[in-house]
Order: structure tokens, then sequence, then C-alpha cells
């Protein structure tokens, strides 16, 4: 089934970065020399999605930025003949009237900011991406969308059960390796009330119908609109799915996260793998 929409929620504070985030976007943050957004937006694009909806928030135009031209760097770029670096930043420009963006005015959860992208998805499923999951290897959008017959789908991970209340955690049903199905969805449960080990990873499709149940949402974990009680009450309505992927995943809203997959990308990154994992080797051995 085509899913041509991604919805990217860009509107969060970014508490656990600061100083770094006051007056910059989290998404912005780079690892080796892409940022956080970018990667998601690689990640959807290699997915065949063919529309970008932001939701954003106050201080977020450098994301907005980012994806337009920048007519005084590809000016003096183009004058002094930079052609490879040129390319990367007309790269970065979209075809015109495939992105938008939609303001969160307050940060009140995910649920509250996928809601705010209504009006852009219409009557057909939609991908969510949350750049703070960055994975390195198989795509894993790709992976669910190859996969996906309708209904919910959300990417699913094995994680310690002390770290259930950092996630939305399944209820696991009939499982054939790679799908398993969705029982019961919980927004963070403390370890000894969480349904499983398998916790919900920032990927998800969402049928038309979430936005139903995001319309009369109340508040769940945190005070906060949670996506995760909207596909709760969609159980035993519509088909849902959690898919395996087969990628590594990094917290990157969390600065060891962000660390590890800034090593794990460099160690891979063509021009910089061989003098990183020297050093690397060398630091271990002192
Ligand atoms: C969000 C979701 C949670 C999910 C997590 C994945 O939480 O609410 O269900 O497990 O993303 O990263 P957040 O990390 O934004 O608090």
């Amino acid at each position: 089934m085509k899913i041509r929409k991604a919805i990217f929620p860009v509107g969060g504070l970014g508490t656990r970065f600061l100083p770094a985030t006051k007056a910059m976007p989290k998404e912005m943050l780079p690892i080796v020399d892409k940022p956080l957004i970018q990667y998601a937006v690689d990640e959807a694009m290699a997915a065949g999605i063919e529309e970008l909806i932001f939701v954003t928030g106050r201080n977020k135009t450098a994301i907005e930025d980012h994806f337009d031209h920048s007519f005084e760097l590809e000016t003096t770029l183009a004058q002094k003949g930079k052609d490879q670096a040129l390319e990367i930043v007309k790269d970065m420009v979209k075809l015109p009237g495939t992105v938008s963006y939609v303001r969160q005015q307050e940060p009140i959860g995910l649920g509250h900011a996928v809601w705010c992208a209504r009006n852009f998805v219409n009557d057909e499923p939609v991908a969510v991406l949350l750049a703070d999951d960055l994975i390195l290897g198989v795509p894993a959008l790709k992976e669910m969308i190859d996969a996906y017959q309708g209904g919910n789908m959300v990417a699913v991970m094995e994680v310690d059960k002390e770290e259930s209340a950092s996630y939305g955690m399944i209820s696991p049903g009939s499982d054939t390796g790679m799908l398993v199905e969705v029982n019961g969805l919980v927004e963070k449960p403390a370890p000894e009330k969480s349904p499983s080990n398998l916790a919900v990873v920032g990927r998800y499709i969402l049928e038309p119908a979430v936005f139903a149940a995001l319309e009369t949402a109340e508040t769940g974990a945190g005070g906060e609109i949670q996506l995760t009680d909207a596909l709760a009450t969609r159980i035993g309505h519509a088909p849902f799915y959690g898919l395996k992927f087969s990628g590594a995943r990094f917290d990157c809203g969390s600065k060891l996260g962000f660390l590890q997959a800034s090593l794990a990308f460099a160690r891979q990154h063509p021009e910089l793998k061989d003098k990183v994992n020297a050093w690397l080797e060398s630091e271990i051995v002192r």
C-alpha cells in the first residue's frame, strides 16, 4: 500500500540538551555533518514518501531555512567553483509544494503534535517519524511500508524492562518473527507494570481513524496528549502490528545516545572511518 505523506513532529523544547538548544532546534544538532532532521527526511524519502509535513513551534525556523534555498551561500559557492558543496546545499531543496509547515502553539504532547497536521493528511494512511530516534543501517520506515497491509503499525525493539518508563510499551500477540501483533499499548509504564520488554521506537504508520481518536483525546502520561493512547483505542477495530526493524537505533534525545550515534556514524563515514577507528583503538589501549 502506498504511503505518500510523512509527519515530522519537531515542536519539542529539547530541554535535555540545554544550553545547546536554547536558541537552536534540537533537530538541527548534527551527527557528524548532517542534522538529525535530515536523517529522518532522507529515511522517509528512501521509503518513497513524497510529501513532508513538519509540525514546528517557536524557535524552529532554522528547520525551514535548512530545506530552502540559501541564495548568498549558493551564489558564493558557485562563484568559487565549489561544486561539491553547492550540490549538497541545493539537494536540501525539495520539489515546490511538497513541504508544509504547521505550528503547534504549545508543546503538549506527541498526540497533539500529530493532530495539528490533520488538515494536510485527508483520508489516507500517513507515516510519522521522530528525528530523535536515529536508525543506522536498513531504513526502518521502508521495512514498515513494505510490510504494511492497512491499519496501524509501529516500529518496536526490545529494551531492558527497567527502561520501560521512557517508552510506549506493547502487549504482544502473535509473532511471525519480524511482525508482532499489538494487543495492548501503554505509554511509559513503570517496569513492574510494563506488559513486555517491547518498546515503540519513533516510526509509525497511522490509519486516518487515529486522527478522529486524537480529536477527543484526553491528557495521559506526563500530563500530555499521547499518540500511544489514541493508537490504543484502535485495537480491535483495525489491524495493528509492531515491526522489529533490522537497523541499529540510537536515542539522540539523550546525551549518551547522541554521543554513541556520533561515534557509530563516524566509524562508517567514508572520510572519517579510518582515522576515527585508529583513534578509538589508541584510546582503548591507553
Ligand atoms: C515518544 C513516544 C513513546 C515512544 C518514544 C520513542 O516518547 O511517546 O511512546 O516510545 O517516543 O522514542 P518521547 O521520547 O517523545 O518522550
